[in-house]
């Protein structure tokens, strides 16, 4: 190959956008009608509010208003497939992808779902990238969107508190794997032998064809805290390691570290056993919550539009959920037009000033 030619073939990112519902719920808000307290929460979890979206919303309404902003930031009107990733479909059948397309403007593309839970998003950029790579997909818009609001039980004190509902979307284009923003390597992973640890158990085939009256709390989001937290810090640790080492890269390699924004003690766990100066952390858990699918976009377009992040620096994306699966991936953060609205008040966060955080 001659020393001028491109590297081999990649998915390069060339958008990003996130956004959340104006509706914000406070922990004092939630300690009104639950048994907790601000300090609890924000003790156990980092988080002080999160937001919420209006009844009658649904995640089409996140995911196309984090698509539009996501294909404005890329300076595109046409992709070749739409992924949305996410637990909170519209409904089972059909999938959220399509209407989103449609909504978008992009009726003909390509457009499904993708469900891996929290680990969603990192799952949904290896697809986008096999269909980029493989020459399936010029461009790809990839959405994570979730309301967690509507299958947490509101008078669930252990899950309240920890989700938020909002969408993420970057757009993807056929590049090179040399250039600034070509993702990957990847390491992803799953173990069913748990998957009893994060569940809703209504509104599928398994209860559906045992015929059994669906019980109330069945409809609802279930987890097992404790033992999702040990798993959460060891599988996305490990996961993390694992896709260093299959790039050659060490822990000083990486400026960014990007988690799914779990919880601030997982997230502080996982990044001090890995050896990684806490600042290089990138967390916005604090004002969104566990957001699902949606959660790393949104920390990333959070994080671009502070300027926290930087065209060069080499971002270590990690991601863990219920299934169980984890995944992480690499890249190096690219020059991309972030628009960042009006300037914030002091001490305000972006989501203060409006829904748009970045695109
Ligand atoms: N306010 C006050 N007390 C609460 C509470 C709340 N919101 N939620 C639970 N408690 C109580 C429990 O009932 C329990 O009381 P008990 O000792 O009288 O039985 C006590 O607090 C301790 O519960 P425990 O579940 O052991 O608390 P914890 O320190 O593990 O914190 C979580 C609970 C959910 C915050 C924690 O387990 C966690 O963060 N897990 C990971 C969840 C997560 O991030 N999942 C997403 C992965 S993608």
């Amino acid at each position: 190959m001659p020393d001028n030619a491109p590297g081999p073939a990649a998915a390069v990112l060339c958008g990003l956008a996130g956004w959340v519902p104006p509706r914000v719920v406070t922990n004092e808000e939630l300690a009104e009608r639950l048994d907790t307290d601000d300090a609890w929460i924000r003790t156990r979890t980092g988080i002080r509010r999160r937001h919420v979206i209006e009844p009658g919303q649904a995640t089409s309404d996140l995911a196309v208003e984090a698509g539009c902003r996501a294909l404005r930031s890329a300076g595109a009107d046409s992709v070749d497939a739409v992924i949305v990733t996410t637990t909170t479909p519209d409904r089972p059948c059909p999938a959220t992808a399509p209407t989103v397309a449609a909504r978008l403007g992009l009726a003909g593309a390509a457009a499904f779902d993708v469900g891996a839970v929290c680990t969603g998003f990192v799952y949904g950029l290896a697809t986008a990238a096999g269909l980029i790579t493989s020459g399936v997909a010029g461009r790809v818009l990839l959405i994570g969107a979730d309301a967690y609001s509507t299958i947490v039980d509101p008078l669930d004190r252990a899950n309240a508190i920890i989700f938020g509902d909002g969408a993420g979307a970057v757009v993807l284009r056929a590049g090179h794997a040399d250039e600034p923003g070509a993702v990957g390597r990847f390491d992803l992973g799953s173990d069913g032998a748990h998957e009893d640890l994060i569940t809703v158990a209504a509104g599928g085939s398994r209860q559906r064809s045992t015929g059994d009256e669906v019980r109330r709390g069945d409809r609802h989001f279930a987890m097992r805290g404790n033992e999702v937290y040990r798993h959460a810090v060891t599988r996305t640790a490990e996961s993390a390691r694992t896709v260093l080492r299959t790039a050659g890269w060490t822990i000083d390699d990486v400026d960014r570290f990007v988690p799914h924004q779990a919880n601030l003690r997982i997230l502080h766990s996982v990044t001090d056993d890995l050896g990684l100066p806490r600042e290089r952390c990138v967390a916005n858990v604090d004002s969104v919550g566990n957001t699902g699918a949606a959660s790393i976009p949104l920390a990333l377009a959070d994080a671009a539009a502070r300027q926290t992040l930087r065209p060069g620096d080499r971002l270590l994306l990690t991601a863990f959920g219920g299934g169980l699966t984890w995944g992480s991936c690499l890249l190096t953060w690219p020059e991309m037009a972030v628009h960042t609205g009006p300037e914030p008040a002091p001490h305000t966060h972006p989501h203060d000033r409006g829904e748009e955080t970045a695109s």
